[in-house]
C-alpha cells in the first residue's frame, strides 16, 4: 500500500464487515509480517469472481490463505473450484487449515510447488488467475498463464505498483531496482496484450486487471 494510512482505513470501514476468522489472519499476517492482499483487495477478488462467473480459479502464491478464503467463497457461490500454489509448504499447511475452518475444503485445492515449475506443467484452462507470488517473476507468469486463460478469462495482479515505486522519478533503494524493472517490464507486457483489455487500479498495493477477449461470434 503506497497510499496514506487514513484512506486505506476509510476504504475498510467501508466494507462489509468481516467474520472473525478473517479478522484472526488479519492479525496473525500483521504479527508475522507475512504479506496478504488489504481487505479491500479481498473483497474486491471475491466480487470479481462472482462478476465474471468464474468456476476454475487459479492462485499463485497462497500464503496463509487469506486472498483463497475470498476467492474461494466466490467459487463456492458459482459451484466452481480454486487451485492455490505456493512453494511454502509450512504456509500450505496453515492455509489448508484456516480453509477448513472457513468451510471450504471441497471447494479448494492446494499445490505444494513452485509456480513455474507448476505452469510449465499446466494442462488445464482457467476462468480467473490471480497472481500472488514471486514479484520479480512476474512477466515469466504472465507468459505461462496466458494461453491457460479461458475467453472471457480474467487475470488479476497483486502488487503491480510495487509501493508507487515503479512511478518514474519515484525513490527507493538500490537493491529494489531489480524488482522495479520487472515489474515495469511486466506492465508493460501486460498493457500490449493482444486481444486482452486492461486496467490498472492504485487499490491495495496496486491491482492489474487484464480481460481475455472472447472470440468474435461469426455466422
Ligand atoms: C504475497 S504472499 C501471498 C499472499 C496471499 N495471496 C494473500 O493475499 O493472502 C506470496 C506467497 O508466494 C509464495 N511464493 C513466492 N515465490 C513463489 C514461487 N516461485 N512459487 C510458489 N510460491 C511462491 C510465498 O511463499 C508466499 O507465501
Amino acid at each position: 500500500m503506497f497510499y496514506p494510512f487514513a484512506l486505506e482505513k476509510y476504504l475498510e470501514d467501508l466494507l462489509p464487515p468481516r467474520d472473525e476468522l478473517l479478522l484472526e489472519m488479519e492479525r496473525t499476517a500483521l504479527e508475522e509480517t507475512i504479506p496478504v492482499v488489504t481487505p479491500a483487495v479481498g473483497n474486491f477478488l471475491q466480487m470479481l469472481v462472482r462478476f465474471c462467473g468464474a468456476r476454475k480459479i487459479l492462485e499463485l502464491g497462497t500464503a496463509i490463505g487469506y486472498s483463497t478464503i475470498y476467492l474461494g467463497r466466490g467459487a463456492e457461490e458459482n459451484g466452481g473450484r480454486v487451485l492455490t500454489v505456493d512453494m511454502n509448504r509450512g504456509r500450505l499447511d496453515r492455509a489448508r487449515e484456516y480453509v477448513k475452518r472457513a468451510g471450504l475444503a471441497e471447494t479448494v485445492d492446494f499445490r505444494p510447488e513452485n509456480a513455474l515449475h507448476f505452469l510449465r506443467g499446466n494442462k488445464e484452462r482457467f476462468d480467473l488467475i490471480f497472481i500472488d507470488a514471486a514479484k520479480g517473476e512476474y512477466p515469466e507468469y504472465l507468459e505461462l498463464t496466458v494461453p491457460f486463460l479461458n475467453p472471457g478469462g480474467l487475470l488479476v495482479v497483486d502488487n503491480v505498483l510495487f509501493r508507487g515505486w515503479v512511478v518514474p522519478g519515484a525513490v527507493y533503494e538500490p537493491k529494489y531496482e531489480r524488482m522495479v524493472s520487472r515489474m515495469r517490464k511486466f506492465l508493460d507486457e501486460l498493457t500490449a496484450l493482444k486481444g486482452f483489455g486492461c486496467s490498472v487500479l492504485p487499490l491495495g498495493d496496486g491491482i492489474a486487471l487484464a480481460h481475455k477477449e472472447r472470440e468474435p461470434i461469426t455466422d
